[in-house]
């Protein structure tokens, strides 16, 4: 029996025609993004798929409060974003770990542990991971895997009601990428986040988003949302369906591009 998502712990996000240009000395500012309106409903998933370097890691900072756009609405629960907030979780492009901390103190950075509830949210989430046991191994005894996923376990302490992945498993073997896209799925579904995934992989993007959101070149705008209702089971992979709609979002770009 499947068990049934909880969407309750989910936040809401509302972006209404966000632009974004980064000040450059002595020439105008670079435009990145230009008007994105994009809704994300309490504890759904959204995959923003868009070619490198049009934009999708400076929405997710945008998101996570870390730049100030240009212009536009930026809100989370019905908050305008000003700064990072507790219940955001951004797990950036690289794993983000130090070096010369362990597992368990990389998985703590920025948590007090002075809740106990924290602590254990913790250990459960390492459990969840397939982490338990490696609390005191440093990154650089882990696999690619292994540090993506002390990423999420930090999230998943921190009990984060919005998870926002910059292009989460870009690094991995194919293999590996696949078991940590089943896990995400797992996760969402168990603990009812809201997720904001970007990925320049297709694939990837509707394995694990319930709509996906295209961006065009850089300035990047929105220029197709696509619904993947079909998507939250891990043999969605397999089926009829999900080729067709691979096919069809490859199509959609394609179409752009052509000279
Ligand atoms: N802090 C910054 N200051 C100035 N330009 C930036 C900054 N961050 C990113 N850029 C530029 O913005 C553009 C979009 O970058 P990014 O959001 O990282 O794209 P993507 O994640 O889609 O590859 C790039 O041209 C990049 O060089
Ligand atoms: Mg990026």
């Amino acid at each position: 029996m499947e068990e049934k998502r909880k969407t309750t712990g989910g936040s809401r996000v509302e972006v209404e025609d966000l632009h974004l240009a980064y000040p450059r000395p002595g020439r105008d500012a670079e435009p990145v993004l230009a008007g994105i309106t994009i809704r994300v409903g309490a504890g759904e998933s959204v995959a923003v798929l868009g070619p490198s370097g049009c934009g999708k890691s400076s929405f997710l900072y945008v998101l996570a409060g870390l730049v100030e756009p240009t212009s536009g609405r930026v809100e989370i629960d019905g908050r305008p974003v000003k700064r990072p907030r507790p219940e955001v979780a951004l797990i950036l492009q690289e794993t983000g770990l130090l070096p010369w901390k362990t597992v368990w103190q990389n998985a703590t950075l920025g948590l007090s542990l002075k809740d106990p509830r924290e602590a254990q949210r913790l250990r459960s989430a390492l459990e969840d991971l397939g982490l338990a046991g490696l609390e005191n191994r440093y990154p650089a005894q882990l696999s690619g895997g292994e540090k993506k996923r002390v990423g999420l376990a930090r999230a998943l302490a921190q009990n984060a009601s919005l998870l926002l992945l910059d292009e989460p498993l870009a690094a991995l073997d194919a293999l590996t990428k696949e078991r940590v896209q089943n896990l995400l799925l797992k996760l969402w579904r168990r603990h009812g986040f809201t997720l904001v995934l970007v990925t320049h992989d297709i694939e990837e993007a509707v394995f694990l988003g319930q709509t996906v959101v295209l961006f065009s070149e850089r300035p990047a705008r929105v220029i197709g949302t696509i619904p993947n209702p079909e998507m939250g089971e891990e043999a969605y992979r397999q089926s009829p369906a999900f080729f067709e709609r691979v096919r069809e979002v490859r199509a959609r770009f394609t179409a752009r591009w052509r000279p």
